[in-house]
């Protein structure tokens, strides 16, 4: 092995620390509290949602069935823990094999999820959605 071939060997290794934007938040709140702010009640479309990140490391699914209401859910299918996608024509899908959820209450509407998504307590402040 030659001093070319062991530094391209080393570039190819993994670098503890050097994640990117793509690494994993914690599904459910993680160490979000009562009282932090998740998003602005406006970026939470009616009739659909969005993924959020907490200010505690996790990740949570804000949905807007309706105009005044907002619902939280801990975005892990409860299959096989895949982030499901906020929800479109009336329904949170999961994208590895198709379960289907309501977006009001987190019930399954299609399996293979042997169960819903577990709402997780949010209430709206002022403009803000926030950890209730
Ligand atoms: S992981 Fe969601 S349906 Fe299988």
């Amino acid at each position: 092995m030659n001093r070319r071939t062991l530094l391209c060997g080393l570039a190819a290794l993994p670098v503890a620390g050097c994640a990117t934007s793509t690494a994993r938040k914690t599904p459910g709140p993680g160490t979000a509290k009562p009282g932090d702010r998740l998003a602005a009640v406006a970026d939470v479309p009616v009739g659909g949602g969005v993924l959020v990140d907490t200010p505690g490391g996790g990740q949570l699914l804000l949905t807007r069935p309706e105009a005044g209401t907002v619902k939280a859910f801990n975005p892990a299918c409860p299959h096989q823990g895949t982030t499901v996608n906020p929800p479109t024509a009336g329904e949170i899908t999961c994208p590895t094999h198709k379960s289907g959820f309501d977006p009001a209450t987190g019930a399954v509407l299609t399996g293979p999820a042997p169960g819903g998504l577990v709402e997780v307590a949010v209430e709206v402040v002022r403009t803000d959605v926030v950890l209730a």
